[in-house]
């Protein structure tokens, strides 16, 4: 096991401070005292794995990520459990994915043993800052840039990758209230080939002005469609998309397959799992257009959409806008489909139920 150097921070918050802090910590708002630090180079490979105080990075202009953005992360939750343990949720399919986004933009990849080590460590130097409320959690921020100084464009040399964590409570502030989506006509996310399936911070960048869009049509979340014949639905924001076809039992869950542009969301994963496996649901991967979306939201044949993620969980969808003109989901309500789902996953992830699956990894 690689062993880290400690060095602990002079400046840690006061415990009343912190918990101040987690009494109501928003979401990437405050972070905690420390953070984890490794770096990479082409001669020592992955080297100097340490645990340092949380604060301000040094940075040469001529950084090679600052101009061409070889820049990756992760994202996701550690809980507090009721026996003290402090868990995330199945850490390795972030571990990987991390080391997919890092192949895509011809970055070395970090060993997923570091990855969950980097955890590790610091569940063990700031874990008085998981919330030991079951409706909060720390949300983990794993990631990687390039560090070569130099202005040529070629994958760098040099890299660090850091972890930092922030307390979080609810993601959108209205809790499980439907969101508003704008189905954009103007931009597209990712083409297949592209950088769609990993997480790298360009994505996110070019991503901006289409969720403004979103908002001056009135809506809180943009809805992103296929690149090439703008007609088949892929993700909304930063959350992978179900429908829910048909009720009760006969209800069937539908997503949009990862045709090569979407993002494999480790929520939509484990959705598919416990949909089939633990609560009886059909599931398929399936296209679905949006001329399908909108007769089916018009005719009750679809009587169910959400949006999943690691930050807000499960989100209902509930009203739609378009250029093909709006509509609403069912009543604009959460569906119980929709809330079933939330439920167990969040009894899963926060403790409360059974972990059938054993997808929580204890961290401290
Ligand atoms: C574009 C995009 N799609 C989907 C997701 C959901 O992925 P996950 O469930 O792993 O958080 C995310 C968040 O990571 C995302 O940024």
């Amino acid at each position: 096991m690689t062993t880290f150097r400690i060095e602990p921070s002079h400046n840690a918050r006061p415990a009343d401070e912190r918990e101040v802090i987690l009494a109501n910590p928003g979401f990437g708002r405050h972070f905690t005292d420390h953070m984890v630090s490794v770096l990479f180079d082409r001669d020592q490979g992955w080297h100097d794995p340490a645990v340092v105080p949380y604060g301000p990075i040094t940075l040469d202009p001529a950084t090679n990520f600052i101009h061409y953005g070889q820049a990756i992360f992760e994202g996701m939750k550690a809980y507090k459990h009721a026996d003290g343990h402090i868990r995330t949720f199945r850490p390795m399919k972030n571990a990987e994915r991390f080391r997919s986004s890092a192949r895509r933009l011809a970055m070395p990849e970090i060993p997923a043993e570091l990855f969950i080590e980097s955890l590790v460590q610091l569940a063990a130097i700031d874990g008085d800052w998981v919330p030991a409320d079951p409706e909060k959690s720390l949300y983990l921020r794993p990631f990687m840039f390039s560090t070569e100084v130099g202005l040529g464009v070629k994958p760098a040399d040099a890299y660090q990758y850091l972890l930092i964590a922030s307390p979080a409570g609810a993601y959108f502030p209205r809790g499980v209230a439907p969101v508003s989506v704008w189905l954009t006509p103007d931009y597209v996310r990712a083409a297949v080939g592209g950088t769609g399936e990993a997480k790298c911070a360009g994505n996110y960048a070019a991503s901006l002005i289409a969720q403004a869009e979103a908002s001056l049509h009135g809506c809180d979340q943009v809805v992103w469609l296929d690149a090439k014949e703008h007609e088949w639905v892929e993700e909304m924001g930063g959350m992978n998309l179900f429908f829910v076809f048909g009720t009760g039992d006969s209800a069937r869950l539908v997503t949009p397959p990862l045709s090569g542009s979407l993002l494999p969301g480790v929520t939509r994963d484990s959705i598919l799992i416990m949909a089939r496996q633990d609560l009886g649901i059909p599931v398929a991967e399936e296209p679905i257009s949006v001329d399908q979306w909108k007769r089916g939201a018009q005719s009750g044949e679809i009587s169910e959409v959400f949006a999943c993620g690691t930050a807000a969980v499960i989100t209902p969808v509930g009203e739609v806008k378009s250029a093909q003109g709006a509509w609403t989901v069912a009543d604009g309500g959460a569906g119980p489909i929709t809330m079933r789902l939330r439920n167990a996953l969040l009894g899963v992830q926060n403790g409360q139920d059974p972990d059938k699956h054993a997808w929580m990894f204890e961290l401290a």
